[in-house]
């Protein structure tokens, strides 16, 4: 059976990295046809607008999307193209692992293989109730936290625990400050924790966590949070295990998905094709997993790991010669072999 995905080849060197993607999926026997759609300052040259309708149509039919970085113009009135997608399509878990691989720039070469989920919809992140005075001296933000989305989000986190072999679910938060938002997060995730008494639950707040995990990050196995901190927190993972160019994420809700890599549109290398398609390439191992391919998704990750081993075509922010679609071919060519 054939799987329509859509597929958003985004700004910057999102082109790039979607073609070097596309080109080691190609060689894999998936049975995926590829629907394209515009998203970003490319749809906003095209049609006017920086997320067609027929882009969401795209995504509401096929459920799945896999997506390059999109650059949303700053200082135009625009809000974030990323978080309008994943208000608009309710993908409330923010999937983001961290595993360590061989020869890259990271502190920690092996050891680390951890998993953020991160509340992607409330938190700090609604957009509601920002305010600045009229003298412009106070500025007042809103958080929303609901037992409903808490819930959610920490029901995803152990049921990823018990799908993937996986046995500690830690909760990150910060109740002993922030002890109405916080505090409803962590009450319900005791209440949920209590129902998967398979998985160790551990708590832990927030800054101790930072110190944690550039200390001992081995001792972590999921992390769930909510959003503002899950941000945070991802972005310093994607850095323990050697950075942007190895950190995919999944934006995952009932209804629909896509799968990313966490970096954006690079514009400092974009046109170069010497981005590091990594990223994107793990972000499409996690949509393989979605689709009930793991044992295809376990090849792409073992032929990327090996190239990586191999130091076959690496780009240059791996410390190689090689570029974007030198890498990609050499990763096919491992799942080929
Ligand atoms: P960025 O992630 O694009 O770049 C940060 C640094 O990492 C740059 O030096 C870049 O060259 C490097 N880098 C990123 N990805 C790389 C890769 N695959 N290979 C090698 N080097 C890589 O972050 P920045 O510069 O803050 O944002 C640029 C644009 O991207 C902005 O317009 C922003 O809004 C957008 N953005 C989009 C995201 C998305 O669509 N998911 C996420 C983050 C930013
Ligand atoms: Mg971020």
């Amino acid at each position: 059976m054939t799987q329509t995905i859509t597929v958003i080849r985004g700004d910057g060197i999102g082109p790039e990295i979607m073609d070097a993607t596309l080109h080691v999926l190609d060689t894999m026997n998936l049975g995926l046809s590829y629907e394209f759609a515009d998203a970003g300052l490319v749809a906003l040259e095209k049609h006017g607008e920086l997320l067609p309708a027929a882009t969401m149509d795209s995504i509401r039919k096929n459920r799945i999307a896999l997506k390059s970085p999109l650059t949303t113009p700053v200082g135009e009135g625009f809000s974030s193209i990323n978080v309008e997608l994943r208000k608009r399509f309710d993908l409330y878990a923010n999937v983001r692992p961290a595993k360590s691989f061989p020869n890259t720039k990271s502190r920690f070469p092996s050891g680390v293989d951890l998993i953020t989920v991160r509340e992607n919809t409330e938190g700090a992140y609604i957009g509601e109730g920002q305010s600045l005075s009229e003298d412009g001296e106070t500025a007042m933000l809103t958080q929303k936290i609901t037992r409903r989305g808490s819930d959610r989000i920490v029901r995803y986190a152990f049921d990823l625990a018990r799908r993937t072999g996986r046995k500690k679910v830690t909760v990150v938060h910060k109740a002993n400050i922030l002890k109405s938002t916080s505090g409803l997060f962590l009450k319900t995730a005791r209440e949920v924790a209590q129902q998967y008494p398979d998985i160790q639950c551990n708590e832990m707040i927030v800054d101790n966590t930072c110190m944690q995990l550039v200390m001992r990050p081995e001792q972590f196995d999921i992390i769930v949070t909510t959003n503002l901190f899950g941000d945070i927190i991802s972005d310093l993972c994607a850095g323990l295990v050697g950075g942007l160019g190895l950190a995919p994420g999944a934006n995952i809700g009932t209804d629909a998905a896509i799968f990313e890599a966490v970096h954006g549109s690079a514009p400092d290398i974009a046109g170069k094709g010497i981005a590091n398609p990594c990223a994107l390439l793990l972000g499409a191992a996690q949509m393989l997993d979605h689709l009930g391919q793991s044992e295809k998704a376990t090849a792409l990750r073992e032929a990327i790991i090996a190239t990586l081993e191999a130091k076959d075509s690496l780009t240059p922010d791996l410390g190689g010669e090689g570029n974007t679609m030198s890498f990609a071919k050499a990763i096919a060519g491992r799942i080929a072999a």
